[in-house]
């Protein structure tokens, strides 16, 4: 038997104006509770452990836009109708890789969840096709307008994606019926190709087309990410003087007489921020994720550091809502830098400038900021969590620690 895991890519197409939805930018590049909408399917694929790759197809007039909001995911040009620009992905991810399959997703479904993945992809292992159906549940009528006639509605299933396909399969289908106009890929396989797998879809995994869909979208997101969770950073760094170092304070370079000691760049704001983020989800802290003995972290980019503990919060299911930190020193003047620092914290955190506050105080000459022995910065993060990632309790665990 072989048990070699599958190359299995994703295609998110995105490259539609959104005309139905109406808003000046296309429905894939809102905000959704803080992150682009087309973000959501991103995050969720990428973090996926059975997907290696993910492909995204984009209109070439948002290039910039996309570039700034996913960092490192392939854009591909899309084309004028969703399925040119599934051919155009198709094609270009033949160019790059060769995947045994490929998951195709619509970035205006944003409510897909983990299982639902998991699901396609176990189900790809014995089927070619395989796409997310829900059953239909309301009477479904036909009218030409003048009369108008109820339709059976057994068997009728109301189909969603991410489909999955053996990439060969949908890569020639794709190409033999380019002249055709269709609304999903399984179609092609219905006119020549293998049988079609329908799995279980969600009800959460709907279609954003008008703007009562985001609303709707964000408290169904909302209501699936309920576990609200605090967690505070304090970190600090001695004041040196020392040649040729930078003194980095929350992802910016500052001017000043002294820099902050450290193995890494000893940005002390950003490693506040980190401690918060791992604390909202009970992983430790930074020194047990980036020994400070590890050669690979001296004089890092603590950039890194926060992009990793946002990884872990996202590997949760959970989403960063808000973090706040405090620089605590007489100086450099914190203030004329503090919209950088938002900005380039949100950038990191992929967080809009709304949800990221910096603030600095001195302590009035008090203490070892006060007399600029060192600098201190202290953390807020907070972040909700799906329910289900709640630690649970075993009896083993009660007996234990229970009083
Ligand atoms: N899509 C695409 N390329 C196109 C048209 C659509 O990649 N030329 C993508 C959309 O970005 C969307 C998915 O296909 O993620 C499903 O399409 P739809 O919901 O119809 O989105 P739009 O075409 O953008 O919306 P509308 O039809 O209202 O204009
Ligand atoms: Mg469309």
């Amino acid at each position: 038997m072989n048990n070699k895991k599958p190359n299995i890519a994703v295609l998110i197409v995105a490259a539609g104006s959104g005309e139905r939805f109406g808003a000046d930018v296309p429905k894939q590049y809102l905000p959704l509770l803080g992150r682009p909408v087309l973000n959501w399917s991103v995050d969720i694929f990428s973090q996926h452990p059975d997907i290696k790759s993910v492909y995204v197809a984009i209109h070439p007039d948002h290039a910039g836009q996309f570039a700034a909001i996913a960092p490192g995911i392939s854009a591909i040009h899309g084309g004028g109708t969703r399925q040119q620009s599934v051919l155009k992905g198709l094609e270009e991810i033949a160019r790059r890789d060769k995947p045994d399959y490929v998951l195709i997703h619509d970035a205006a479904r944003p409510g897909l969840s983990t299982e639902l993945i998991t699901n396609i992809c176990i189900t790809l292992k014995i089927n070619e096709a395989v796409i997310p159906g829900l059953p239909v549940t309301d009477t479904i009528k036909r009218t030409n307008g003048a009369s108008v006639k109820t339709e059976s509605r057994d068997n009728l299933y109301a189909i969603q994606t991410p489909q999955g396909f053996k990439f060969d399969t949908i890569l020639a289908l794709h190409r033999q019926h380019a002249d055709k106009s269709l609304t999903d890929d399984a179609a092609l396989c219905e006119i020549a190709g293998p049988a079609v797998k329908i799995v279980a879809g969600e009800k959460g995994n709907f279609k954003v087309t008008h703007p009562e869909d985001l609303a709707l979208m964000e408290q169904t997101i909302a209501a699936r990410c309920g576990d609200i969770r605090t967690g505070t950073g304090y970190d600090v760094h001695k004041l040196v003087e020392q040649a040729g170092r930078k003194l980095m304070i929350c992802g910016m370079e500052l001017q000043h007489t002294h820099v902050l000691e450290g193995h890494s760049d000893a940005d002390v704001g950003l490693h506040a921020i980190t401690d918060a983020l791992l604390a909202t989800i009970c992983d430790g802290d930074i020194g047990m994720h980036f020994k400070p003995t590890d050669a690979r972290w001296k004089n890092a980019d603590s950039s890194t550091f926060l992009r990793h503990a946002a990884g872990l919060v996202a590997a949760q299911g959970g989403i960063i809502t808000h973090v706040d930190v405090t620089i605590i020193c007489e100086a450099p003047k914190i203030g004329p830098h503090r919209d950088a620092m938002r900005a380039r914290i949100g950038g990191i955190l992929a967080l809009p400038l709304n949800r990221v506050s910096v603030k600095a105080t001195t302590t009035e000459g008090l203490g070892f900021t006060g007399r600029r022995e060192g600098i201190a910065a202290e953390a807020v993060a907070t972040v909700r969590l799906p329910f289900t990632s709640r630690p649970v309790l075993r009896d083993d665990d009660i007996r234990k620690w229970g009083t």
